[in-house]
This record gives C-alpha cells, sequence and structure tokens, in this order.
C-alpha cells in the first residue's frame, strides 16, 4: 500500500499557483505604487501566511521590513471563534510605521478586526490589510482590507499556507478540502 498523498484529499483546485503567483504581482505593483517613499513594514500572521508573504515580498522593488505575529483564535476547527490569543508578538516596534498586515486569508474578519485594532493603539501611523482570499463571511465583520487577491466561495480551502488540523500546507494550489477528510 502506497502512502497517502496529498491530492486524494483534494475536491477541486480552486487557484493554481501561476494563477496565485500573477495576482501577487500585480498586488505588489500596486503597494509599490501606494507607499512610494514611506516606510513599511510587512506584517505576516503565521503560520498561514507564509507562502504570501514569501511570494508577495520578492515582487516588491522597494525597501521593506518585515516581521511575524502569531495569533491563535479558538473555536471548532473549521470555524474562527472571534477570541484571539497571541502566541508570538512582533520583534520590533511600529511606532510612527506604515504596517501592511499579510493575511493568506479572511473569513469571519474577527482575527483581523482585532489585529487592526491591535496595531493602532501601538501608534503605528497606518494599518492596512493584504489577503490572498476573502470569503463572502467577510461582510460579517467591517474590516477594511484594501488588497484583496481573490474572493472565493465559503468553502473550506486549504494549501498555499492554509492548513486542516496543519497539514496541507505545502500544496502549490488552493484547492477545496474534500469533505470526507473532516466529516
Ligand atoms: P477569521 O477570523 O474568521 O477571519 O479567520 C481567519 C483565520 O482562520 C485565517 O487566518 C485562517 O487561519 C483560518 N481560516 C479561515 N478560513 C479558512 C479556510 O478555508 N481554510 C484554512 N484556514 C481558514
Ligand atoms: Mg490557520
Amino acid at each position: 500500500m502506497r502512502a497517502a498523498d496529498i491530492s486524494d484529499d483534494i475536491s477541486e483546485v480552486l487557484l493554481t499557483e501561476e494563477q496565485i503567483h500573477d495576482k501577487l504581482a500585480e498586488l505588489a505593483a500596486q503597494v509599490a505604487a501606494d507607499y512610494a517613499g514611506r516606510d513599511v513594514v510587512l506584517v505576516g500572521v503565521l503560520k498561514g501566511a507564509v507562502m504570501v508573504m514569501a511570494d508577495f515580498a520578492r515582487h516588491l522593488p522597494m525597501h521593506i521590513t518585515m516581521d511575524w505575529m502569531a495569533v491563535s483564535s479558538y473555536g471548532a476547527s473549521t470555524r474562527s471563534s472571534g477570541v484571539v490569543q497571541i502566541r508570538k508578538d512582533l520583534d520590533t516596534d511600529i511606532t510612527g510605521k506604515d504596517v501592511l498586515i499579510v493575511e493568506d486569508i479572511i473569513d469571519s474578519g474577527l482575527t483581523l478586526s482585532w489585529l487592526l485594532e491591535n496595531f493602532a493603539s501601538r501608534g503605528a501611523a497606518s494599518v492596512e490589510v493584504l489577503a490572498l482570499l476573502r470569503k463572502p463571511d467577510a461582510m460579517k465583520v467591517e474590516v477594511d482590507c484594501r488588497y484583496v487577491g481573490f474572493d472565493i466561495p465559503n468553502d473550506f480551502v486549504i494549501g498555499y499556507g492554509l492548513d486542516y488540523a496543519e497539514k496541507y500546507r505545502n500544496l502549490r494550489d488552493v484547492a477545496v478540502l474534500a469533505p470526507h477528510v473532516y466529516s
């Protein structure tokens, strides 16, 4: 018997690696224009945003610094609860800095609205959000997301950094998780 393959757990590829890279290049061009001459700190939200950060940041032609936050929101495995706990804080002082939060996905928006408030209270000059993916539920909470890669349907997706039970992050594409995996 062979070892289980990631592709066995996918019902549909939603976005290919190439589509994702093209979109991140496009967003990077916008960000470069919008932030010309400013002191930008990219803050990636661990662990899901690792791939987005790596590919997006390398499209940027200007100087940036990079920092990371790890937060967890409790609740059932495929839903966010809105209760946010910091697991790893920023290493740098963002006072007076223009912060661009780099996220994998906005679902309810609860995690991000919490982060936006938290960063604003630290005296950042500005805080904006770049998210590769956004689900329709994002309308539930008021989250001003300036840069969005793709609006996607309400399915649970995996790959390109996104996990289910910490697996599937290494899948190159973004795909819909097959229901047999979690039901
Ligand atoms: P929110 O607080 O509901 O916006 O949840 C945001 C976080 O939940 C994301 O950063 C992801 O870690 C996780 N999440 C939400 N939807 C999905 C999904 O479809 N696949 C994998 N993780 C997801
Ligand atoms: Mg996650």
